[in-house]
């Protein structure tokens, strides 16, 4: 069974040199501390960039997720690059209001259920998008009294929260509530109109108190520049809120950019005011018009734009691959059509601080379970991951290795940990580690020959350090 992902942000990891010392005392413990139990692995290593987008980004204290659609996930390369590349989820449209409560205390959570399950499955991050939002709401709400509204709300808000306590991280309580141009007045949306102003402080207090774990986040687009009259408005609202004790923990900026709003200059000024106040800030819907080297710079600006602000604690894509996006002909996403990497997804990488892996194509194992290095009769394996034990401080992994349809002779796959999470043992492999001592690549130690279809097994074991997360797994690749 996989661990329900962490509900709070994991603090930032030391820097690249600070880790590393980390990693090599904590190995010199672990390996001492093992000797005596007689399963020493030896934890010596060779460096290497990440070479996924989660890979990168958690080397550098951040998620990297997208939000999905459900109605992809029977895709196999839409799962397969979704699992491999991405530590966290939004629903894009299934934990919306419609899709949740079509009627009147009729709640229907199958469909977000099937994503929520999936990104458990997978060790993934989970993002709640959205309890209060004018949009996607059923009409039935509009036409609420004043009263009904305020309890309908509330209601909405404990039975969704409630639905997925524990396993949200980050949830977007209100969405969009200011108007767009120069006015900085709120939208005039039901919830404004029946409640006013303070229906947004309510929110935020019914939200806290049905899970007080998961981050509570204001999001909104067209808040990136910071001279604009709605960025300044959505700042005024945070800094009333921390000033006066509203339970706020983050702002998200959609970050949908085109040439017509492309990425201000001040981008990172922006982030920088908003965490000054005491909140987090996430980059929670991120898609850029456009293609190739310019493309590429403005996603690569937003990312670096994001490392430079400590509380900046990941970003979210607005979904996995151009064709499907919500403005596809803008193709303003990381993958194109056929799941190959673009030049933007590069530029993230880069400011990352990963491997670029150089333009490949996306998989297409068919399955959710890690990966594969191709079909038919050329050599392939799968890795799926499960925990076998948990005590106080510490969880046991098992990664079970499978040849695909023709033997093997070698196999290879990553096992990337969360800071401040370490590994401090390994038995049945052969490890060795990248320079920030989170992403470990595993190979055979005797055990790399496989016959077609069957497999063998390695474990670890991980310090927790208070994070429960599950490990990722990178693909397996098999000659
Ligand atoms: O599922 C139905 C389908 O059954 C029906 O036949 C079809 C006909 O219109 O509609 C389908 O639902 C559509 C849904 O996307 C799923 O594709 C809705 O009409 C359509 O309105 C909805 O659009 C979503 C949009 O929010 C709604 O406002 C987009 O997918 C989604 O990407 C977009 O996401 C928003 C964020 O939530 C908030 N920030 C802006 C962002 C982009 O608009």
């Amino acid at each position: 069974m996989i661990d329900t992902p962490r509900t709070s942000h994991e603090p930032r990891t030391p820097g690249r040199r600070g880790r590393s010392a980390l990693r090599n005392a904590l190995v010199v413990g672990a390996t001492l501390a093992l000797a005596a139990a007689g399963t020493v692995t030896a934890l010596t290593g060779t460096a290497s960039a990440a070479s996924t987008l989660a890979g990168a980004a958690a080397e550098q204290g951040r998620y990297f997720g997208t939000a999905i659609a459900a109605g992809r996930m029977g895709e196999s390369d839409y799962m397969s690059v979704l699992n491999r590349e991405f530590d966290s989820i939004t629903a894009e449209n299934a934990m919306k209001w419609d899709a949740l409560q079509p009627s009147r205390n009729s709640f229907n959570f199958s469909t977000a259920d099937r994503i929520a399950n999936h990104a458990r499955s997978q060790g993934m991050k989970l993002r709640g998008h959205t309890l209060v939002w004018h949009s996607q709401l059923p009409s039935w709400v509009t036409s609420l009294s004043t009263n009904d509204l305020r309890s309908t709300m509330n209601n909405h808000i404990n039975r969704v929260m409630g639905q997925y306590k524990g396993q949200v991280h980050s949830w977007d309580v209100v969405n969009e509530a200011f108007e767009d141009g120069s006015s900085g007045a709120r939208r005039n949306s039901v919830f404004q109109q029946r409640l006013g102003n303070g229906f947004i402080e309510e929110a935020f207090r019914t939200a806290r108190a049905a899970d007080p774990d998961a981050k509570l986040c204001y999001n909104d687009y067209n808040t990136d520049n910071w001279n604009h009259a709605k960025t300044q408005a959505v700042y005024n609202m945070v800094r009333d809120f921390k000033s006066r004790g509203v339970p706020i923990d983050c702002v998200g900026f959609q970050a949908h950019f085109n040439s017509g709003n492309p990425v201000p200059s001040n981008y990172h000024t922006t982030l920088q005011n908003f965490a000054d106040l005491g909140v987090d800030v996430q980059i929670t819907e991120l898609d850029i018009a456009g293609s190739g080297s310019s493309q590429a710079e403005q996603f690569k600006g937003v990312t670096q734009a994001c490392l430079a602000v400590s509380r900046c604690t990941g970003i979210t894509v607005w979904g996995v691959t151009d064709k499907y996006s919500w403005r596809s002909s803008d193709t303003p996403l990381l993958f194109d059509g056929n799941y190959n990497k673009k030049p933007a997804y590069q530029g993230v990488m880069e400011a990352l601080g990963g491997s670029d892996g150089g333009g490949t194509t996306g998989g297409t194992d068919g399955g959710t379970d890690g990966g594969t290095t191709g079909g038919g009769d050329t050599a392939s394996c799968t890795v799926t991951y499960e925990q076998t034990e948990r005590w106080g401080d510490r969880f046991n992994g098992r990664v079970t290795v499978r040849a695909g349809s023709a033997p093997i002779t070698n196999w290879s796959t990553t096992v990337t940990v969360s800071s401040p999470q370490k590994i401090s043992a390994t038995w049945n492999g052969t490890p060795s580690w990248d320079s920030s001592g989170n992403v470990m690549t595993m190979r055979p130690s005797g055990n790399g020959t496989l016959a077609a279809g069957s497999s063998t097994s390695f474990g670890f074991t991980v310090m927790a350090n208070g994070n429960w997360n599950a490990p990722r797994l990178g693909s397996c690749t098999a000659s």
